[in-house]
């Protein structure tokens, strides 16, 4: 359906949806919130509602519609980006406008004493599963504080930015290299790989503190596939390198040792900080470990370091660990056999006996396969927050495996099964003092009147108070209204002439932090269209309670 406010400035608005609409199917923006009609965030479709155990924190994502897929797929969120919600699936934070380009691996930090967020902003190459770009940091009224690049002229792929101690970030890098591959089997043209790099670089100077980097330690021989399948690439030119590893997570320990997730080699490795050798390999064609029932995984995301409990007498040995499995292969597998598994993992690595024992899993609920992409995050609690990556879902966990929350992540009617992924999701804890004004009208429909106001990105107003403006100028309080979500409305006793209205934003200790600015009324229209004004109505004008006016 259309909607649209009998003005002007909105018909380029229009204008736009009518384009997207004609190409993809019968949508629009959904003008959801009538202080925002330029937004159209994705919605949660809310399968299992939060119980009282899922963790305090909001929810962190970046859903986006996968390009480069054959055919091409044109579903998914109108606007992609960064976006954060509560647990009952209300918009806090709508990222689009503010990162933009390919916007992944969406998550809040501590950088130098202070809570930011950060995403990669860039483009994705569809084909190959990685991107080029760099990350941007916000503060906590949103602004962009940071940009990082890579150290040493390199440039920055999507999948791993992780902030340690308050001040390095562990990042990497897709680099494609000349190299001989015809001794693979490969015909005499495959002379490109991709070199799988990882930097440890301090945020503020961009000075590089180490770097890795995969063909200096693994050979090409421990990818899945042979490299004669070109499964991974042709290696043909750099735009088409072989990219046998496939890095896609870097974490570090309080020893200075790297684990690094290798999709392509479906091995975790332990790196020596300071002489760079491998320390062991988990999974995949060398493991050092003997895997345990359950451990077995394969094109793994997100390995995490947990702990590495000491105990009296047998103090060094155990590593606890986390990672994504996905347990599914390449579109381009050899055998042709899909596990279809996905779950969260956590394991315990005795490094004595070398075996790896799967202490707890979180596997996908039902219909939920995550071919690529996703991540587990262990929260502080002990629930896990797993995000399904190429299945666009995401899942809490209680720490013994039960679901506590699950939702699809839904663009309204350009959504279809599997279209929407998001690359990792996460829950934290956050603080936002928007430096963007509150967003308010007031629409008129027949007798009555309601103000609308929102405040992108705020967490911390309760309540809004509601003025006119009479004939003499003078601002008049009509009532404080407890905040409903992302927007809050106000139904205006008719009866009194108002020139304007505006709100405040009013905070837990009744402080009032903002102020909007002065709107006229507007008259309220909403357009017909054949067969959709039941919706029209439904999404349209505020009704007050038994036709009763609001809030005096
Ligand atoms: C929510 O997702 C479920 C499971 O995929 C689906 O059956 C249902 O139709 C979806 N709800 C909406 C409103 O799309
Ligand atoms: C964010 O950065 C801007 C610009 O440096 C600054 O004015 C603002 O106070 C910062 N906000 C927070 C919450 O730190
Ligand atoms: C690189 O090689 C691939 C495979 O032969 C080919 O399809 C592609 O067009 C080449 N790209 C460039 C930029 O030459
Ligand atoms: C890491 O390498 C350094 C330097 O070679 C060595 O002294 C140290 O023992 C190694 N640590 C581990 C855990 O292998
Ligand atoms: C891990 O296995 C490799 C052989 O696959 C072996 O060379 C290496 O010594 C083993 N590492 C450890 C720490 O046992
Ligand atoms: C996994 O899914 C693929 C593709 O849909 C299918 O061919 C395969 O049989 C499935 N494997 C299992 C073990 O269910
Ligand atoms: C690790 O393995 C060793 C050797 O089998 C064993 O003695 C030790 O108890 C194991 N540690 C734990 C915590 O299970
Ligand atoms: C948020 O903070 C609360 C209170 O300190 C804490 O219990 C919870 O674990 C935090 N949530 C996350 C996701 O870190």
């Amino acid at each position: 359906m259309f909607s649209a406010l009998a003005r002007t400035p909105h018909h380029s608005l229009l204008f736009s949806l009518v384009i997207i609409t004609t190409l993809f199917s019968p949508a629009s923006a959904d003008w959801k919130y009538k202080s925002r009609p330029d937004l159209a965030p994705p919605t949660l479709n809310i399968t299992t509602p939060a119980t009282s155990t899922v963790s305090p924190g909001y929810i962190f994502v970046a859903p986006y519609s996968f390009p480069g897929w054959d055919p091409p797929l044109p579903h998914g969120p109108l606007q992609p980006g960064p976006y954060i919600f509560t647990s009952s699936g209300e918009l806090v934070w709508s990222g689009f406008g503010y990162i933009s380009g390919y916007v992944a691996n969406f998550q809040a930090a501590r950088w130098k004493g202070k809570d930011v967020i950060f995403a990669f902003e860039g483009s994705l190459n569809g084909k190959k599963g990685h991107g080029h770009g760099h990350t941007t940091i916000l503060n906590g009224s949103y602004e962009a504080i940071k940009q990082v690049r890579g150290a040493g002229s390199k440039i920055l792929d999507v999948h791993e930015f992780q902030v340690l101690d308050e001040r390095t970030a562990v990042v990497e890098i897709y680099r494609p290299t000349p190299f001989e591959l015809k001794r693979f089997g490969t015909g005499p043209k495959s002379q490109w790989i991709v070199d799988a790099v990882f930097q440890d670089i301090e945020i503020d100077t961009g000075r590089l503190l180490f770097e890795w980097s995969s063909l200096d330690h693994v050979p090409p021989e421990e990818s899945v596939y042979s490299i004669a399948s070109l499964a991974f690439g042709t290696g043909h030119n750099s735009s088409d390198a072989l990219d046998y590893f496939h890095i896609n997570s870097v974490d570090r320990d309080s020893d200075h040792s790297y684990l690094v997730s290798g999709r392509h080699t479906s091995t975790i490795y332990k790196i020596n900080g300071t002489s760079s050798a491998i320390i062991w390999r988990l999974g995949g064609k060398h493991s050092n470990f003997t895997l345990g029932p359950g451990v077995a995984f394969s094109f793994q995301h997100h390995a995490r370091f947990i702990s590495h409990p000491k105990s009296a007498g047998d103090d060094t040995s155990i590593e606890i660990i986390s990672l994504f499995d996905n347990s599914g292969p390449e579109l381009h597998s050899e055998s042709g056999e899909y596990a279809n598994e996905s779950s969260g993992k956590i394991l315990a690595l005795n490094t004595t006996s070398w075996t790896a024992t799967l202490l707890q899993s979180f596997p996908a609920p039902a219909g939920v396969f995550a071919l690529s992409q996703g991540n587990t995050q262990i929260l502080p609690n002990g629930n896990a927050f797993v995000s399904w990556g190429s299945a666009g879902a995401i899942t809490e966990f209680s720490p013994d495996g039960t679901v506590i929350f699950h939702a699809y992540l839904e663009s309204g009617d350009l959504w279809t099964n599997g279209n929407v992924q998001n690359y990792r999701g996460f829950r934290f804890n956050w603080t936002g003092t928007p430096h963007e004004e509150p967003a308010i009208v007031a629409l008129t429909h027949g007798e009555s009147t309601v103000v609308y106001v929102s405040w992108n990105g705020d967490t911390e107003t309760v309540s809004w108070a509601f003025y006119g403006v009479d004939n003499e100028g003078r601002e008049i309080i009509m009532g404080e209204k407890a905040r409903e979500g992302f927007e809050t409305s106000f139904y205006v006793w008719s009866g009194k002439e108002w020139r304007g209205f505006f709100a405040e934003a009013v905070e837990k200790d009744g402080r009032v932090t903002r102020r909007s600015k002065v709107v006229r009324k507007e008259e309220y229209v909403y357009e017909y269209v054949p067969g959709r004004d039941d919706l029209a109505y439904q999404q349209g004008f505020y009704e007050a309670p038994g036709g009763q006016g609001g809030e005096l």
